[in-house]
């Protein structure tokens, strides 16, 4: 059967990563396969679950090359690989206009919170569960969306409500996000998002 080809891109532990491949070994992604993973940090944890797993991969380092060159590198592994479907998991590069275009509707990303809600400019990682604790919401949460030029404004997957609890830290919080909403909408967006590339045919 025809699966989609999938490029991970990641900066960091990528624990997303883990449960997208994780569902993938249990046979719920059949209709899309990890190629590549790609990384904007050589020391990236994400790298070394790529290798345990047999996944080709790249750096391609921020701190190194200007984002102009960043991205050209990046769509040429991305061509030569066949890639269909790039999914962000917590890939900490904003993306140009330039690149979002070339994979127009084909890009899809996770949030660690429900959008529209402690998202856009500056809301990365732990800082989105600072805010959310700031601000004393009871219910906070993820979200899958399609990226496109506005940050974390692209049109809305899946979402997953996630209990605050008294006593929770940013990374007490963050931990229960991932576990209870994350790495269980992720791969079940990333599949219904490539089932439906598959049907239209428009790979
Ligand atoms: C995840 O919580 C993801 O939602 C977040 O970074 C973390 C990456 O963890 N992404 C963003 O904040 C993007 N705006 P991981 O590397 O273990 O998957």
């Amino acid at each position: 059967m025809a699966k989609i080809r999938i490029a991970v891109l990641c900066s960091g532990g990528g624990t997303n990563l883990q449960a997208i491949i994780d569902a993938s070994g249990r046979g719920d992604l059949p209709s899309g396969q990890i190629e590549l993973v790609i990384s904007d940090n050589p020391s990236a944890y994400a790298l070394e679950r790529a290798s345990a797993n047999g996944i080709k991969s790249a750096v391609v380092s921020k701190k190194d090359i200007p984002r102009e060159q960043r991205e050209r590198i990046m769509l040429g592994l991305l061509e030569e690989n066949g890639i269909q479907l790039v999914v962000l998991a917590g890939f900490m590069s904003v993306l140009s206009a330039n690149f979002i275009s070339r994979f127009e509707g084909r890009i899809v990303n996770i949030h660690p919170s429900l959008i529209p809600s402690f998202c856009g400019v500056g809301m990365y990682g732990l800082h989105v569960h600072e805010a959310a604790l700031a601000r004393g919401v009871k219910i906070t949460g993820a979200t899958v969306h399609f990226v496109n030029e506005e940050c974390d404004g692209g049109p809305i997957i899946a979402q997953k409500a996630v209990e605050v609890l008294d006593g929770d830290t940013p990374e007490s919080l963050q931990l229960r996000v991932m576990r209870n909403a994350e790495w269980v909408i992720y791969p079940l967006a990333i599949e219904k998002v490539c089932k439906s590339l598959l049907s239209k045919n428009n790979v």
